[in-house]
């Protein structure tokens, strides 16, 4: 299978997923999420492997979020309902996979990058990651299961803290909030990933299976919530003035309607 804004390869039992799209910091757009949903659909097939690592090339970033200019061509609610879905599939395709997926995050995890590393079951990073759900300048709440899964790993007034204002804190801060469980330099970071890869692989892969399913069995309803509430975001004025100021690079002016 051919991939243009994404890498895939395979070594042994570890696969490595990488975001490739470095000039718009791996921001997820279509492509980028159909790619992305085509490669964790076909590792889920493969047999052999058994841990998967997901980074993002270029240095800067693992992933700067979804892609705003497709966000702002965005006016129904129904389409921000089906857009929010969308993203939670793929996600939930990599939480509820059977092998374990390990974030290596190298730069900037903001908005879907940061809810993409949330659906992995491992997530570590480079001194100079930096994290944040900044959807509320833009008029919106995180739409790819932030709300849920943030909540989940580090509990409600941390994630209401992070979603609530859109600050971005750095690795020290994810270490400490939980959000990651080692940060390494950024020349170490990948052999770092590779080794709790290998290391799992060498574990019982129908133990490893198990301890997933346990871990993650969540209830559904929040994220349906957190679906809808997107969509009616998306036909507000402040989303149009939100996404319209990132594009032209100006501060926002909300007015609440
Ligand atoms: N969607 C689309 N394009 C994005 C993007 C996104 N989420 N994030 C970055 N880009 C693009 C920029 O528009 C820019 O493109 P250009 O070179 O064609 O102008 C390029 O990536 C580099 O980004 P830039 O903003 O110039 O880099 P920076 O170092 O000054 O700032 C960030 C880095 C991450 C702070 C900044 O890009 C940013 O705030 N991005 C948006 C984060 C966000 O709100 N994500 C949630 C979306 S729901």
């Amino acid at each position: 299978m051919e991939f243009k804004t994404i890498t895939l390869t395979i070594s042994g039992h570890v696969a490595e997923l990488t975001l490739n799209r470095p000039d718009k910091l791996n921001a997820l757009n279509t492509q980028v999420l159909s790619e992305l949903r085509e490669a964790v659909a076909l590792l889920r097939r493969q047999e052999e492997v058994r841990a998967a690592i997901i980074t993002g090339s270029g240095g800067k970033a693992f992933a700067a979020g979804a892609d705003i200019g497709e966000l702002a061509d965005l006016s129904k609610s129904e389409e921000g309902a089906s857009f929010s879905q969308s993203g939670q599939h793929i996600f939930e395709l990599i939480e509820n996979s059977r092998m374990p997926f390990i974030a290596a995050v190298n730069g900037f995890a903001l908005g879907g990058g940061c809810e993409l590393a949330l659906a992995c079951h491992i997530r570590m990073c480079s001194e100079t990651a930096k994290f944040g759900q900044p959807e509320v300048a833009l008029g919106i709440i995180p739409g790819y299961g932030g709300t849920q899964r943030l909540t989940r790993i580090t509990g409600p007034t941390y994630a209401a803290d992070l979603i609530l204002t859109g600050r971005t804190i750095d690795a020290q801060e994810a270490l400490a909030s939980g959000l990651v469980s080692r940060v390494v330099s950024s020349e170490k970071l990948l052999d770092t990933a590779r080794e709790v890869a290998n290391a799992i692989c060498e574990k019982a892969p129908l133990a490893i299976r198990a301890a997933i399913e346990a871990i993650y069995s969540t209830d559904q309803s929040g994220y349906e919530r957190e679906a809808n509430l997107f969509g009616k975001l998306i036909t507000t004025n402040d989303f149009r003035e939100g996404t319209a100021a990132f594009l032209a690079k100006r501060k926002s002016k909300f007015t609440g309607q």
